[in-house]
């Protein structure tokens, strides 16, 4: 692929239904062979404002955005419709995802508000469409997903938190849940014995129709809470949207500063 055939997508979790720092040029409302995706595109370029001065600021190169549950946060994880998001991004040209998850903390060191990029997923999931690849097929069709995220993109990002002096955890396996309820307690026991550092419930199969559409895909994850029995505190939307705040700060600049560095 040459260079000027690369284009980048965002796709929001819980906490980021828009990016503020996003100049929206236009809006486009997509239909695909199956359905329609969570929200409009939105094309734009995001603003990096210079610390030094109150009135300069920089232009990111051209994104798309999408919000996977709906601009009013209105579609829970297991009625995303997966399949539709990629499908309408890759007909839209996209090469590249940036996807903003929030999750649960397992492992020692995932705080509330706490950044990560996993390296490895473990899919828990049971009843969503996880394949584009079910008909009208001239052969069965096996992914290779030994390496579920894109390695490159992933350290573009982690150069960025660098150069943007932002702490950010470096690797982690990803459980993907059904949801919409959280875990019990002996889940996330059984999550941790699996090696599992994080728990969400929109990581799958997103990360593996990406693959299949051979578009590079890369995750930053927010830890919005401990997972189920690990905090003496009950895990509450409002609690999860308050630990998200500050950490969204951190993406967004983050993210602006990767797609600078991405053309
Ligand atoms: N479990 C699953 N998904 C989540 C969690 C959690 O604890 N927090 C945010 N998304």
């Amino acid at each position: 692929m040459t260079e000027k055939n690369k284009k980048i997508a965002v796709i929001g979790g819980t906490g980021l239904t828009s990016l503020q720092n996003l100049e929206i040029i236009r809006s486009e409302t997509a239909m695909t062979a199956y359905g329609e995706p969570s929200s409009p595109l939105s094309y734009g370029c995001l603003t990096k404002h210079n610390a030094q001065s109150t009135t300069s600021a920089t232009h990111s190169p051209e994104i798309i955005f999408l919000a996977r549950h709906g601009h009013a946060h209105n579609i829970p994880p297991h009625m995303v419709n997966y399949r539709a998001n990629i499908q309408a991004l890759k007909d839209a040209g996209v090469t590249a995802i940036i996807a903003v998850n929030a999750v649960g903390g397992i492992g020692d060191d995932m705080a509330p508000g706490s950044l990560v990029i996993p390296d490895q997923i473990i899919d828990y999931t049971s009843r969503r469409i996880n394949t584009f690849f079910e008909s009208d097929l001239n052969h069965v069709t096996h992914i290779d997903f030994s390496y579920p995220y894109s390695a490159e993109l992933s350290q573009l990002i982690l150069d960025s938190a660098q150069s943007e002096n932002i702490d950010i955890i470096q690797g982690g396996t990803y459980a993907a849940t059904e949801g919409p309820r959280l875990e019990t307690a002996a889940e996330i026991q059984r999550l941790k014995r699996d090696g599992c550092d994080i728990v969400g419930m929109t990581g799958m199969p997103e990360a593996a129709l990406a693959r299949e559409l051979e578009i590079d895909y890369a995750m930053i994850c927010v830890n919005a809470n401990w997972a189920a029995g690990l905090s003496d505190e009950l895990i509450t939307m409002e609690a999860i949207e308050k630990n998200l705040e500050g950490g969204l700060e951190k993406v967004r600049q983050l993210i602006a500063a990767a797609l600078n560095k991405f053309n």
